[in-house]
């Protein structure tokens, strides 16, 4: 009993004088995205990701806490390294959209796409969402999570160190929750941040086809309440479309959401523009997706916004039509960031760094814009780019390691990862071996 004590004493004393600081040592280029004060970028200065050479990083515990010259490194005090020579850091990468949270496969439907019937189409013809909600049905917790746990550690090896996952293919009460507990657990097994989204207004499931307004209901009465009080999403997302919900039943979903103190995302101007931006602008989502179909109008209305907003290149691609205009919503002053949207009908697609390729070549970004899509804004479109997404002393060390000297190797190497070091909270979650 009394040495037992003794041991706690002293195992307390340790913890309060002595931190673990950690030097992570001459790398090629660190690619801080630095917002200078502000933690997102918008337009023009997604351009501007701050390049430092000939330097180092500090970590203390999870933190970031200094970037030091190296000239100054024998000065330094530090109680291990990671030499990081032809290497380049980067802020942990963010996959801000993705329907991870997926059973089955979809590989009939895009046998189908390739004869020419499109996603639509399938989805009127009972396809899409409704499939692979049959799929999570018939899957247990147990089973969801040995399906989805190898999707993350493929995540994590690309460098991504904070991962959104939406439900939305449970589609009643019971598997809506049962989606949401599985990402609420995955996120305890990984050491990445796995942000949950409500996506249960993701489609209208069949057993409602001719009462939308009952699963309406089921969302706003029984759901989000649920969802809320037991703290299983941060965020509550809609499809506003022609073939899931209109931007009136989309606004009604949000307010009750709000009221619940669920933060806001949309799906929307995906193939249609049925009133759905105006919608999320207007309740000051914290992001707007999709956005293939959006007219110049409408990207005017990102400048004064501070709706990211949050474009999936994988999505065009997958199903051969429109890109997003990228382009014209950065001239014209809006927060953009990228993601792979990542789901078994319309980009079934979970390489980041071929989608980050795509956004080049596809939506002429630049390689800085892209970078700064997938990290700060990123997070920005997560509500964490206080403390995630950039490389800034206080900030969270979050870093993903590129074998690569200049940044550009990461977009022109097409569809290979180059990461070859993920480091969550200060420690290493990942090595390439
Ligand atoms: O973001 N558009 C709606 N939801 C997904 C696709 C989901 C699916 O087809 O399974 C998307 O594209
Ligand atoms: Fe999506």
């Amino acid at each position: 009993m009394f040495y037992s004590f003794l041991l706690t004493e002293k195992v307390t004393v340790q913890r309060f004088y002595f931190t673990m600081i950690t030097l992570l040592k001459n790398p090629s280029q660190i690619v801080t995205v630095n917002g200078n004060g502000k933690n997102y970028k918008r337009g023009k200065e997604m351009n501007d990701i701050s390049v430092i050479t000939n330097h180092s990083l500090l970590i203390e515990e999870d933190r970031i806490k200094d970037i030091v010259k190296n000239s100054l490194l024998p000065t330094i005090k530090f109680d291990n390294e990671i030499d990081l020579k032809d290497k380049i850091v980067l802020p942990g990468l963010v996959e801000c959209h993705t329907h991870t949270a997926y059973a089955g496969s979809r590989a009939e439907e895009f046998k189908l796409k390739l004869q020419g019937i499109n996603y639509e189409e399938i989805a009127k013809r009972g396809g899409g969402i409704t499939n692979t909600m049959t799929a999570v049905r018939q899957s247990s917790f147990d089973e969801l999570i040995k399906i989805i746990s190898p999707r993350i550690e493929y995540f994590i090896s690309q460098g991504i160190t904070s991962l959104e996952i939406k439900s939305g293919y449970g589609l009643s009460f019971y598997d809506e929750i049962k989606l949401l507990q599985v990402i609420k657990e995955l996120d305890k097994k990984f050491a990445i941040d796995i942000i949950p989204t409500f996506l249960g207004a993701h489609t209208f499931p069949p057993e409602y086809k001719n009462d939308n307004q009952r699963y309406i209901e089921l969302l706003t009465d029984e759901l989000i309440p649920y969802i809320a009080e037991h703290n299983l999403a941060v965020f509550c997302d809609v499809f506003c479309e022609t073939t899931a919900f209109s931007a009136k039943q989309t606004e009604h979903i949000f307010k009750i959401a709000n009221y619940n103190g669920l933060k806001l995302k949309l799906h929307t101007e995906q193939f249609n523009s049925i009133g759905g931006l105006e919608v999320a602008l207007k309740m000051n989502a914290i992001s707007a997706d999709h956005l293939e179909v959006l007219n110049d109008a409408q990207i005017g209305l990102f400048r004064n916004s501070n709706t990211t907003a949050v474009l999936l290149p994988g999505v065009s691609f997958f199903l051969n039509y429109n890109y997003a205009p990228a382009r014209k919503l950065i001239n014209g002053d809006a927060v953009v960031a990228l993601a792979t949207d990542y789901n078994p009908g319309s980009s079934h697609i979970a390489n980041f760094q071929l989608i980050m390729s795509l956004a080049a070549i596809k939506m002429n970004m630049t390689i800085e814009e892209i970078i700064t899509a997938v990290t700060l804004n990123a997070a920005n479109a997560l509500g964490i780019s206080d403390s995630i997404g950039s490389i800034e002393i206080g900030k969270k060390a979050d870093f993903a390691v590129f074998d690569a000297t200049d940044y550009s190797d990461i977009v022109y190497n097409i569809g290979k990862n180059l990461n070859v070091l993920t480091i969550k909270n200060g420690k290493v979650i990942y090595e390439k071996k």
